[in-house]
């Protein structure tokens, strides 16, 4: 990695899994990070919103920056069931995850959507991890460039730079399936979504923001993964609720 990339970041996205007993993979990871990690990697995780405020207290000072999984367009008011921006906030989040593909594909999130809850996150201070990848009808009919190209320009809000955004790029068919592009897949998509966020949020700061590659990172494919050029990190699923799996892939991606 050269002196200019930024420091990678590897974020687990616990989805609809973690109860307060869960407190404890979140204890090993910290133990894991302060060791050996800390200071070359930054880590993330997104838990359950129940669980953002207690792992946000516990991970306090510590280099491990809380997630949550979505958030409202809106500041406060009658949605039902929805949390917005500035609660995570409250709650000690420095993350927020919008626009990963099981929302896009479960509660048909838009380009739109998901950019006003972007820009939800980035009134409230919050950095957003923008999801974007496509389908594996995409992929076969050629499309991944241009679905990737797209959700980019529709997802990506005006005023976001390399403090307030990271991109994951995320194959919908490689999330939970065991199966990952190639190397040279992901660096192609990678390097378009890099040439893309010049022309969003400017040619200084498209160096500084963090694309990360998801769907099935393991310990035993992180280090290929992150030595594929523009890959700046991770967004892991199902390894991230399993400390030592989370801690082997963190350890791939250390600068
Ligand atoms: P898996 O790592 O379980 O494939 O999930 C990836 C993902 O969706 C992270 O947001």
């Amino acid at each position: 990695m050269s002196v200019d990339r930024p420091r990678p970041l590897v974020a687990g996205n616990w989805k609809m899994n973690g109860l307060k007993a869960s407190a404890e993979v979140l204890d090993q990871i910290k133990a894991g990070y302060d060791d050996a990690l800390k200071g070359r990697v930054d880590l993330a995780i997104c838990p359950p919103a129940t669980l953002v405020a207690a792992f946000a207290e516990k991970t306090a000072g510590s280099g491990i920056g809380i997630g949550g999984q979505d958030c409202h367009a809106k500041e406060s008011g009658a949605y039902t069931g929805n949390i917005a921006a500035k609660m995570l906030k409250d709650g000690g989040a420095a993350y927020v995850i919008v626009g990963h593909s099981e929302r896009r594909q479960y509660e048909r999130e838009t380009d739109a959507d998901v950019r006003a809850k972007a820009e939800a996150a980035h009134r409230t201070g919050l950095i957003a991890i923008v999801c974007v990848g496509e389908t594996k009808d995409e992929r076969e009919a050629g499309r991944t460039l241009d679905v990737v190209r797209g959700q980019l320009k529709g997802s990506v809000p005006e005023g976001s730079n390399g403090g307030n955004l990271v991109v994951a790029y995320e194959p919908v068919w490689a999330i939970g399936t065991g199966l990952t592009p190639t190397a040279a897949d992901v660096a192609e998509v990678h390097k378009v979504i890099r040439e893309n966020l010049a022309g969003i949020v400017g040619p200084a700061e498209q160096a500084k923001v963090r694309i990360l590659y998801g769907g099935s990172v393991k310990p035993s494919n992180a280090a290929e993964l992150m030595g594929v050029a523009d890959v700046d990190g991770a967004l892991v699923g199902g390894a991230s609720l399993v400390a030592s799996d989370f801690l082997g892939i963190a350890s791939a991606y250390r600068a």
